[in-house]
């Protein structure tokens, strides 16, 4: 509140800047543009689904905003600054944090180990981890556990957790980077209806406290985390607006059932 009331009083009448701004983005590759001029704002706080058939460019926009990829055309901007050509640890480091479709956790290590990694950012830390972790972080690592819901796990070695448990042990890795924006790519994959489901509670309870990007399938999920979804196609967006509007848009419904209804899915 207090904060609040200190940074409107520092830019009275200026409207809120967007944390992204993605303008005109293009990459092709062997000639093909995989992603043809794309347009793409996020508010902070918000949580936006990018939905679309198979090969519409989902993973190839987020391997371009993470730098994994470089563009060909555009402009990526990050809290106003132009982050378009920086390498990946640089993108990182100035707030955007992913989280990719195959989990990368340490099976041998606890799901807190796991987290201490995340916390101290390189593997090669971990043998200092005793130096390197403070009382604040071992704090931090129980709230970030807490919200992905894994604090009686804590203990458990990364092997023995399911797979939606190590879905949300990534998740919470990705956190303990305190990211602005986080990108996932299809976080409910191979996931039960149950896991699914909390997979949703624990992106509702992130919203406000971070900007998440999220390419997802399952409409159930999407409709149950997300107020505007963004429809990729051919590298393009299609279209853009609430689920009524996308579900009952006119282009979305043809282009989706041409190609095996995935809006249904
Ligand atoms: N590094 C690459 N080299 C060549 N083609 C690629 C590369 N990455 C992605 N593609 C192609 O770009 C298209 C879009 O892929 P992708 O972004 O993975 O789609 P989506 O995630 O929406 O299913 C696909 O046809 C894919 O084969
Ligand atoms: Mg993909």
């Amino acid at each position: 509140m207090v904060q609040r009331a200190i940074a409107s009083r520092l830019v009275p009448s200026s409207p809120q800047q967007a944390l992204l701004d993605v303008r005109g983005l293009e990459v092709s590759f062997s000639g093909l543009k995989v992603v043809d001029g794309l347009d793409l704002t996020l508010m902070p706080g918000e949580v936006r689904v990018l939905i679309g058939a198979n090969g519409a460019g989902k993973t190839t926009t987020m391997d371009l905003i993470s730098g994994k990829t470089k563009p060909t055309g555009g402009t990526i901007l990050f809290k106003g600054r132009n982050i378009t050509h920086l390498p990946p640890h640089e993108i990182a480091r100035a707030g955007i944090g992913r989280k990719f479709q195959i989990p990368s956790v340490f099976k041998d290590l606890t799901v807190t180990e796991n987290m201490q990694v995340a916390l101290c950012c390189s593997p090669s830390v971990f043998a200092n981890l005793r130096q390197c972790l403070q009382r604040k972080d071992q704090e931090r690592i129980s709230t970030i556990l807490h919200q992905v819901g894994l604090s009686h796990l804590s203990r458990e070695p990364a092997c023995n957790l399911s797979h939606g448990q190590t879905q949300w042990l990534e998740i919470g890795m990705v956190l303990a980077q305190s990211p602005d924006l986080v990108l996932l790519d299809e976080p409910t994959a191979g996931m039960t209806v149950q896991e699914t489901r909390k997979t949703a509670e624990i992106i509702n309870a992130l919203r406000g406290k971070h900007t998440i990007l999220v390419v997802e399938h399952d409409m159930t999920f999407v409709r149950d985390i997300c107020h505007i979804i963004t429809v990729m196609h051919q590298g393009r967006k299609l279209a853009e607006g609430t689920i009524e509007a996308i579900e009952s848009n006119p282009e979305v419904l043809e282009v989706y059932l041409g190609s095996g209804g995935v809006i249904h899915a």
